[in-house]
């Protein structure tokens, strides 16, 4: 690739393959390589450009994969490297990208690192490749609380604690160690080498934590803020280096998973840093042109100080699933609106199905959220149920073989089928249908110019890039979209009898009826 080129990545359509909940191909009821290699099919019909696979490498289990033993070896239930090759082959041999994850910020407790720093004792050397201190006046360090629920401390019972910003089988990694660096490195090398197109480099913010770990200061975080273990200018060093690793191989790209609003990402998106960050607050911005409109022109304004555009996250298995965030209509008006604005969308699978949220019984939930939370937050189980591939029950909806009696990891509710892929191949008005119209009309957003904001009334977010007009409709009623144009390209929904569009949806027109403001 010249400089010239426009790279691939830069307003790419990357759909996020939840490899546990995708397709399980041995009938273990869990998803794995191989199941997603035998549905490669479904993401060309679709039209997307890449695929991100969640972390398959050997672990705990106890985070769905985000808890890491082995980071250069896959977990023989989700396949083998073999696997890890064919399925970078035939998505290649598709057309399409595959990006990998990057899990840097911490290790599981069973990683062999970490059971030595176990075994070590206090002052031992391979307990400073962790945060690891001693405890005060017999409790904690300090005060720090997990971003799953309850202490970040957890003692080793010799008078040293070690850190866990997420749960306690993740203790978190010292920055400041060269072995750390060093091992990050040589992962991020490896997988490169394998062919991956890009790599998410999960919790980028937490890289670096305060010396003394000092009191997190109360109250919303502000521009300029100093929190102790999120943000730091310190991990920019280490950021700045995964770009160079990533810039020894023309064509491949990063994405920084940051959280927050656009001045949180900003200093991600520094012309040496990684090529992308995700666009966070978005999926927490409520389905209202007004917000919306405001979110989206932070972040493209931030990423554009930079030479940079944003990646938008539609939603992710972190979050509630768009269809019940936004309901099932708003899903697929959020998802038209940020397919139209320059930069990357990042789709969640099963979003294209406009899967709802799982409401789990309590017995059957896994994240770590509810136990830690002492029961009071669910977590993150509801999106990540595995998908129906048919309408039949058979196999969990085709998740798995047909005659597979073992249950699927997360239990799928009744009805799912309903939801399924083969359902909604055959419908034309399904949210399969949708987003597949969408995402073959978007050719006419390639290379567009940036968006220039049109008058619209209230509810109504519009904005022109070269000849292709978007229109998202927030508003009380249907609207009539002949103020803009005349020739649809793509819709959410299907426009009524007098070719208005209803809310929540979004149209692509055609501009140029004469009537345009
Ligand atoms: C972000 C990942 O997306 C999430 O699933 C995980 O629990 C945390 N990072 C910790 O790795």
């Amino acid at each position: 690739m010249t400089d010239t080129a426009t790279p691939w990545w830069r307003d790419a359509v990357v759909y996020q393959v939840y490899l546990r909940s995708f397709a399980d191909s041995d009938g273990d009821g869990t998803g794995d390589l191989r199941g997603v290699i035998d549905h490669l099919d479904h993401l060309t019909d679709l039209g997307v450009d890449a695929l991100w696979l969640n972390p398959f490498y050997v672990s705990g289990e106890a985070d769905a994969g985000y808890d890491v033993i082995d980071h250069r070896a896959v977990d023989p239930a989700l396949g083998t490297l073999d696997d890890v090759d064919e399925l970078l082959r035939q998505a290649h041999a598709r057309g399409l990208r595959v990006v990998g994850d990057i899990v840097a910020n911490h290790t599981s407790a069973h990683h062999p690192w970490f059971a030595a720093a176990r075994r070590g004792g206090p002052g031992h050397p391979a307990r400073a490749r962790y945060h690891v201190a001693p405890g005060r006046d017999g409790g904690p360090p300090s005060d720090w609380q997990s971003l799953f629920g309850g202490p970040a401390w957890e003692p080793f019972g010799d008078g040293d604690w070690y850190l866990h910003l997420f749960d306690v089988e993740q203790p978190d990694l010292d920055w400041s160690h060269p072995d750390v660096v060093a091992d990050v490195e040589r992962t991020v090398r490896f997988w490169l080498d394998r062919g991956f197109d890009g790599l998410r480099f999960d919790a980028a913010g937490a890289l670096a934590k305060a010396p003394g770990y000092p009191p997190i200061p109360a109250g919303e975080r502000q521009p300029g803020d100093d929190h102790p273990f999120s943000d730091r200018p310190e991990v920019h060093r280490h950021h700045r280096r995964f770009a160079a690793l990533i810039a020894e191989r023309p064509g491949r790209f990063g994405v920084a998973e940051t959280w927050g609003p656009a001045w949180v990402g900003e200093p991600y998106l520094r012309p040496d840093e990684l090529q992308q960050a995700f666009a966070m607050d978005l999926v927490f911005t409520p389905l209202d042109a007004a917000a919306l409109g405001e979110a989206v022109r932070d972040y493209l304004a931030a990423a554009a100080r930079h030479g940079r555009r944003p990646a938008w996250p539609h939603g992710n298995h972190d979050v509630t699933r768009a269809a019940t965030r936004w309901g099932p209509d708003g899903a697929l008006a959020v998802l038209l609106l940020l397919l139209a604005l320059p930069g990357a969308t990042y789709l969640y699978a099963g979003d294209e199905l406009a899967l709802p949220e799982v409401e789990i019984a309590d017995a059957d939930l896994r994240d770590p959220t509810w136990r830690r939370s002492g029961g009071t937050e669910r977590g993150r189980d509801g999106a990540r149920v595995p998908l129906p591939w048919t309408h039949t029950a058979a196999g969990q909806h085709g998740f798995s073989p047909a005659g597979t009696s073992a249950p699927s990891w997360l239990p799928q509710p009744p009805g799912w089928g309903a939801h399924s892929v083969a359902a909604q191949r055959a419908d034309p008005r399904s949210a399969l249908s949708a987003v597949r119209s969408a995402l073959a009309a978007r050719a006419a957003l390639r290379d567009a110019p940036n968006p220039v904001w049109l008058p619209a009334p209230e509810g109504v977010l519009a904005f022109r890039r070269g000849d292709v007009v978007c229109v998202l409709n927030t508003g009380a009623g249907p609207l009539a979209l002949n103020t803009w144009g005349s020739d649809v390209l793509a819709s959410s929904r299907t426009l009524d009898g007098g070719g208005r569009l209803a809310a929540p949806g979004t149209a692509w027109v055609r501009h140029g009826t004469g009537s345009v403001p």
